[in-house]
C-alpha cells in the first residue's frame, strides 16, 4: 500500500557520524522532536542520536560489494519485497565472526529515486540501533557509500521466513492463518509498540502500524519493521510532535492528517484498524471491492460489535474456529482505538491485557471444545458459543 506525502519532510540539525565503509562524510539526521532542554537539577534526557552514539558499535557496517555479493548482484530471482523505500533482497553473509555458516538475512536496499530516502534510512538505523526488544526486528547492519557510482543506502535485517501479517492475511498464503494465531500475533506486535510508547529512556512514535510491517519469524512469532517513519514523542509540557504528516493511506489517525499533531494515540488508532483487518481478512483500503466496501472501517460501521449482524463481518476462512465473545471483544477493543477523541484510546498497555484475555478466552473455549467434542473440528465451538451469546 503506498504511503502519503501531504508535505516535503523539513531536513533537522546535523548529526553525529554514521562511520562509512568508502567515504567517511557526515550526514544530516532526521529532525530530533525534542524541544526542552536542560534546566539546571533535572537532567534532560537524551536525545536518539546521543542515544545510538554509545550503541552503534552493536551494528555492522558493510561494504556494497559485501552486500551485492549477497544477493548476486541484487538477482530479482532473490527479491522478496518491494516497498516505498525500495527493494528488499534475501541474501547470505558471513558471520561477524568470520567463523561458521552463512547467515541468511533481508537486504533493503534504497531506490535512487525513493520519495522516502536518505532521512528515512537514518531514522531507521538509529532508531533500531538502540532498541532491543523480541518484537522489534533486528537490524545487523547498514551500508553507507557516497561513491564514485553515486549514492547507496542498504539495511541489512534478521532475515523473516514467514513474511508479513499482510501477505497472510490477503496474499495467496496456502494455509488460513488460525484465529488464536492471529491473536497471538497481534498480541506480539501490541507488546512491541508498548515497548516503544514507554518502555525506552525517551518515547518512541511509530507512525506506519500496518500489517506489511508486522513480520512473521519461523514461528510466526511477529517483529515490527521499517521505522523510516519513527519519531521521538513530545517532551515537557508539550503534548504532540509537530510533524509533516507522512503514513499510509487507511492507517493514519484523522486528527493527524489534518493537523501533523503527532502522538502515541495516533499508533493507537493504526492499531485499531489492524484488528479490524484480522478480524475480517478484508485490507483497510481495497480499491477492487464495491464502493461501499472499499474503505474497511466505513464498512464495518454498518455491522456493531452488539448487533445480531455482527457475525457478517467475521472473515469466512476462520468462521469456524473463532469464539464470538472473543471477536466482539476485539471489536471493542478496535472501536476504543477508533475513538475519534484520541485521549479517550487505551493505552498500548491496556490493549496488551485485553489482548491477553481474549486469547486466553479463546484457548479455554478450544480446550473445553476438544474435550467435549473431540471429532468436532471446530464447527461445534461456533454453535456452543452461539448459546453462550444469545445476543448474536
Ligand atoms: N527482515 C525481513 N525478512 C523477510 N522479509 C522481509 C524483511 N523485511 C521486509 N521483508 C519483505 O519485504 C516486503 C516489503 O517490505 P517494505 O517494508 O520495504 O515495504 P512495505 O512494508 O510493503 O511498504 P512500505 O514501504 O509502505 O512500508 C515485506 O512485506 C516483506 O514481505
Ligand atoms: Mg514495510
Amino acid at each position: 500500500m503506498s504511503c502519503f506525502h501531504i508535505f516535503k519532510a523539513k531536513r533537522g540539525r546535523s548529526s553525529p557520524e554514521l562511520r562509512n565503509q568508502e567515504t567517511s562524510k557526515s550526514n544530516d539526521l532526521p529532525s530530533s522532536s525534542r524541544v526542552v532542554k536542560s534546566t539546571g537539577s533535572i537532567p534532560s534526557p537524551r536525545s536518539i542520536p546521543e542515544m545510538y552514539k554509545e550503541k552503534e558499535h552493536n551494528l555492522r557496517v558493510f561494504s556494497y560489494t559485501e552486500l551485492r555479493n549477497a544477493t548476486n548482484n541484487f538477482n530479482r530471482l532473490v527479491k522478496i519485497g518491494e516497498g516505498g523505500f525500495g527493494s528488499v533482497y534475501k541474501g547470505s553473509i558471513r558471520p561477524s565472526n568470520g567463523l561458521g555458516d552463512l547467515v541468511m538475512v533481508a537486504i533493503k536496499k534504497l531506490n535512487k529515486n525513493g520519495l522516502q530516502g536518505h532521512k528515512e534510512w537514518l531514522a531507521e538505523v538509529q532508531f533500531l540501533g538502540i532498541v532491543d526488544h523480541p518484537n522489534l526486528v533486528k537490524l545487523i547492519g547498514y551500508c553507507c557509500v557516497d561513491g564514485e557510482r553515486g549514492i547507496q543506502r542498504l539495511l541489512v535485517y534478521e532475515y523473516m521466513p514467514n513474511k508479513s501479517l499482510e501477505d497472510h492475511l490477503f496474499g495467496r498464503a496456502v494455509q488460513v492463518l488460525p484465529w488464536v494465531t492471529r491473536l497471538q500475533i497481534i498480541l506480539g506486535a501490541a507488546q512491541g509498540l508498548a515497548y516503544l510508547h514507554g518502555g525506552l529512556e525517551v518515547q518512541v512514535i511509530y507512525r506506519d502500524f500496518k500489517s506489511s510491517n508486522v513480520l512473521l519469524d519461523m514461528d510466526f512469532k511477529p517483529k515490527l519493521s521499517d521505522f523510516g517513519l519513527a519519531r521521538e514523542g513530545p517532551m515537557g509540557n508539550n503534548t504532540h510532535v509537530s510533524t509533516t504528516p507522512v503514513g499510509t493511506y487507511g492507517y493514519a489517525a484523522p486528527e493527524y492528517v489534518e493537523t501533523g499533531h503527532l502522538t502515541t494515540h495516533c499508533d493507537l488508532w493504526s492499531f485499531g484498524v489492524v484488528l479490524y483487518e484480522i478480524l475480517t481478512g478484508r485490507r483497510a483500503l481495497d480499491r477492487n471491492r464495491p464502493t461501499m466496501e472499499q474503505k474497511l472501517l466505513d464498512w464495518v460501521k454498518r455491522f456493531p460489535a452488539d448487533s445480531k449482524k455482527f457475525s457478517l463481518i467475521i472473515d469466512p476462512r476462520i468462521r469456524n474456529q473463532y469464539s464470538p465473545s472473543a471477536t466482539r471483544k476485539i471489536a471493542k477493543l478496535a472501536d476504543a482505538c477508533l475513538n475519534k477523541n484520541p485521549k479517550e484510546r487505551p493505552t498500548m498497555d491496556e490493549v496488551v491485557e485485553i489482548l491477553k484475555q481474549a486469547i486466553q478466552e479463546s484457548e479455554e473455549m478450544n480446550l473445553r471444545l476438544e474435550f467435549l467434542h473431540p471429532m468436532a473440528n471446530g464447527c461445534a465451538l461456533f454453535v456452543v458459543d452461539e448459546l453462550c451469546c444469545p445476543g448474536v
